[in-house]
């Protein structure tokens, strides 16, 4: 049935990703040629329809330049101080492709010893580094070819290769197109192999190696293209948190100083990101943002109504995100119970968003493929939590637990996220001990997954196939194309391998 007639019948039944299964269609598409972008707003267009959770075991500067440069988004979680949340959405609009932004760098006073034992400690795969002054000014570059123990005790000074001998690159001339330039640069400056990049004020700004270049440019026809905005950088997004003064009041002015510093930064989106977004609170710092600043892209939720949708487009937001308790780490549901099956919230949210104009994002609970095809038959995009925090991009250390290896991976709303400074997404007060604060999330494990290349490869290569089965040559496309039927406990067994032994791995 399509979509109207299939949920009407099936309301007030709530339904999830594995209730229901998609009928296939007669088809000319070919998986491959099918086409994946998607808008957040009128501004704000990415080429897959994937958003990494703004989770602090998930999203940071790292996770969202992976993002972005597979055509995604990442939304930067606020559990950390203000200014450097704005220095993560500033890293990620710097990042220039293949551009090691921070390299490390040495002082012209250190010995040659003491960079030996930095390699060492470090365990660094490379040994040549750029020099730098105390203002950051580029005075030389030491050579891996002079870091040896016969030098140890010489001063960086004596033996690396002065400025003035050193070729390099301005920024301005490498920000539009840095692989084709450094291909340039590296042609044109035969022997060179390091692209030293800097600003009108000689201070490093970043470092381009040959052999990097050469690896882009032989994966670049295979490579997704990057979400970029109209000046070519990265795009990004930040969480917003609702900051309250003592008195219960909504701290406008801190709201807007510090929207107005990602602004500065060129931060894409804004996502005022709470459990219960149908509120007053939440309504009131939308309109707030979107009154001081209509040119960012705003995301607020979280909502699983009609009228939650109709509320916050009316606010100012532009895209919904949808979802109360699917989390693979939420308990929102047990805690509170409340939430509604996230399929049906995401139709009812759809009917709302057709007649507002406003996109929709369906968050949390995707652990499979599938699973984004179904939510990309109501929704515009998908954002994933436990899909990405395995990623070695995620924030976290590396765990090993009886041989297998794993990254944390935890609710915003459990107890020590909320103790980090989440709280106040769940309506807590982070300062409060009065009373006992209800966790609505769990800490956990993730196994790890491999990069972010991989997951989304996987992942995308999916959501072709799906739309390949329905005939869909673009999102909109499916959406229009599918036809639902449900599925019963012994059709969902029959969709996964069985009687059979398996003995590879599934990725998605
Ligand atoms: P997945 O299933 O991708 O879900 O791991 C990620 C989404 O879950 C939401 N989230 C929470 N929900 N308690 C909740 O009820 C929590 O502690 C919590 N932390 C995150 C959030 O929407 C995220 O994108």
């Amino acid at each position: 049935l399509p979509a109207d007639a299939f949920f009407r019948a099936n309301l007030p039944v709530g339904l999830t990703f594995d209730d229901v299964s998609l009928a296939t269609l007669y088809s000319e598409i070919l998986p491959k040629d099918a086409e994946t972008s998607t808008a957040l707003s009128d501004a704000l267009r990415l080429q897959i329809p994937i958003i990494s959770s703004d989770m602090d075991t998930v999203t940071e500067s790292r996770m969202a330049i992976a993002m972005a440069l597979n055509g995604g988004l990442g939304l930067i979680h606020y559990n950390m101080p203000p200014k450097e949340q704005i220095k993560e959405v500033a890293r990620v609009k710097r990042h220039i492709h293949g551009l090691i932004q921070d390299p490390i760098t040495v002082t012209p006073d250190q010995l040659i010893g003491d960079v030996l034992a930095m390699i060492e400690s470090k365990r660094f795969a490379f040994s040549t580094f750029p020099v730098l002054d105390a203002e950051g000014h580029l005075v030389g570059l030491l050579s891996g070819n002079v870091v040896k123990e016969r030098y140890k005790a010489k001063p960086v000074t004596d033996v690396m290769t002065p400025r003035a001998q050193l070729i390099t690159e301005n920024e301005a001339a490498v920000a539009k197109d840095p692989i084709k330039a450094a291909d340039s640069f590296f042609s044109t400056h035969v022997g060179v192999n390091k692209m030293l990049v800097v600003d009108g004020a000689d201070r490093l700004r970043g470092l381009v190696t040959i052999s990097d270049v050469e690896k882009i440019t032989s994966e670049t026809k295979s490579r997704r293209k990057p979400a970029r905005d109209a000046s070519f950088r990265l795009v990004v997004g930040a969480a917003l948190s609702p900051v309250r003064k003592s008195d219960g009041s909504l701290d406008r002015e801190k709201i807007l100083n510090h929207v107005g510093h990602l602004v500065d930064e060129h931060v894409d989106a804004i996502a005022v990101s709470t459990a219960h977004g149908h509120t007053a609170g939440v309504g009131d710092v939308v309109k707030l943002v979107h009154g001081a600043f209509p040119q960012v892209t705003l995301i607020a939720g979280n909502v699983t109504s009609g009228n939650g949708v109709t509320y916050l487009a009316e606010c100012g937001a532009h895209a919904i995100k949808i979802g109360q308790g699917p989390g693979s780490i939420c308990t929102t549901r047990m805690v509170a119970g409340v939430g509604i099956p996230q399929l049906t919230a995401l139709y009812v949210a759809s009917l709302a968003a057709k007649t507002a104009g406003v996109k929709l994002i369906a968050d949390g609970g995707i652990v499979k493929s599938g699973d984004i095809v179904k939510a990309l038959t109501l929704a515009d995009a998908v954002i994933c939590g436990g899909l990405l925090a395995g990623c070695r991009e995620a924030p976290g250390e590396i765990m090993e637990i009886s041989g297998k290896v794993y990254k944390q991976y935890r609710g915003m709303g459990s107890l020590s996220a909320m103790k980090a400074g989440s709280a106040a997404r769940y309506g807590h007060d982070r300062n409060d001990n009065t009373r006992k604060v209800a966790a609505e999330g769990i800490e956990a494990l993730k196994e790890v997954s491999g990069s972010v290349d991989d997951v989304l490869g996987n992942l995308i290569g999916g959501v072709q196939s799906g739309m390949g089965y329905l005939g869909a040559k673009n999102l909109p496309a499916l959406r229009a194309n599918a036809r639902y039927v449900r599925v019963t406990s012994a059709g969902r067994k029959e969709a996964e391998p069985h009687d059979v032994i398996e003995v590879s791995t599934r990725k998605n």
